[in-house]
């Protein structure tokens, strides 16, 4: 389904990422892992077309997501949701208006939006909580809202940009329990992450089909 083919990415003289290659299919969880400044971040960008890579090729459901224009491109990235460190929630807006932007922004017709946000914030374990503002909720809750706001358009692919890093480990399980589930349930994700004992716990699940995948960056 992703095809990472040597790809790298450099700042004039700075090495952002070194060259790095591996490839995903649905329903499989794999971490990026790597100190700071590895290019962890750089690579889910590369992966989100946000950024073109210096060298190599990323192919996405046959497609090669360099050349990608447009309309294309556009479709391409809204078929992705992202996750990141620091939730991105609008504090002005309620959890439900919060993941309902994310419908918005696809085009889905607002007939369809309560069903799909119920949907989605059941479960993540939020739908009673739904008219509430972000500053009434917990970091843990909050990084649910936004896994909530990245799962209501049904995407192929999850991006996930050390989602439990603003957390305790306690909170980290839940999120990561949750993280299972939609791997689980046939989405590919993709998880940078430098809690090492967090990747150990995941791929140690290899035996209750959980299909888990280690891209390590070097410094
Ligand atoms: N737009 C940029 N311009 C210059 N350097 C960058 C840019 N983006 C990232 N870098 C550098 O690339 C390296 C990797 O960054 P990043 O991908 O954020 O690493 P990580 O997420 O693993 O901590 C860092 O040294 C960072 O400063
Ligand atoms: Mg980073």
């Amino acid at each position: 389904m992703l095809v990472v083919e040597n790809v790298s990415k450099t700042y004039g003289d700075i090495v952002a990422l070194k060259p790095v290659s591996f490839r995903a299919d649905e329903g499989e969880l794999v971490f990026v892992t790597g100190k700071s400044g590895s290019g962890k971040t750089t690579l889910l960008r590369l992966i989100l077309r946000e950024i073109l890579p210096t060298t190599g090729k990323i192919v996405f459901k046959d497609a090669d997501i360099l050349t990608l224009k447009g309309s294309a491109l556009s479709s391409y990235r809204q078929k992705i949701g992202v996750v990141f460190q620091d939730f991105k929630v609008l504090p002005e807006k309620t959890l439900r208006e919060n993941v309902e932007i994310a419908l918005a922004v696809v085009g889905v017709p607002s007939s369809e939006w309560q069903k799909r946000v119920d949907d989605v914030l059941k479960m993540v374990g939020l739908l009673e909580r739904s008219e509430l503002f972000p500053v009434q909720l917990s970091g843990g809750e909050l990084q649910r809202v936004s896994l909530a706001r990245a799962l209501v358009v049904n995407p192929d692919m999850i991006l996930a940009d050390e989602p439990t890093g603003n957390l305790d480990w306690q909170t980290s399980d839940e999120i990561m329990n949750l993280f299972i589930k939609i791997v689980q349930s046939g989405k590919l994700v993709i998880m940078a992450t430098h809690n090492l004992s967090l990747v150990e716990k995941c791929t140690k699940m290899e035996k209750d089909k959980l299909k888990t995948k280690v891209v390590s960056l070097e410094e």
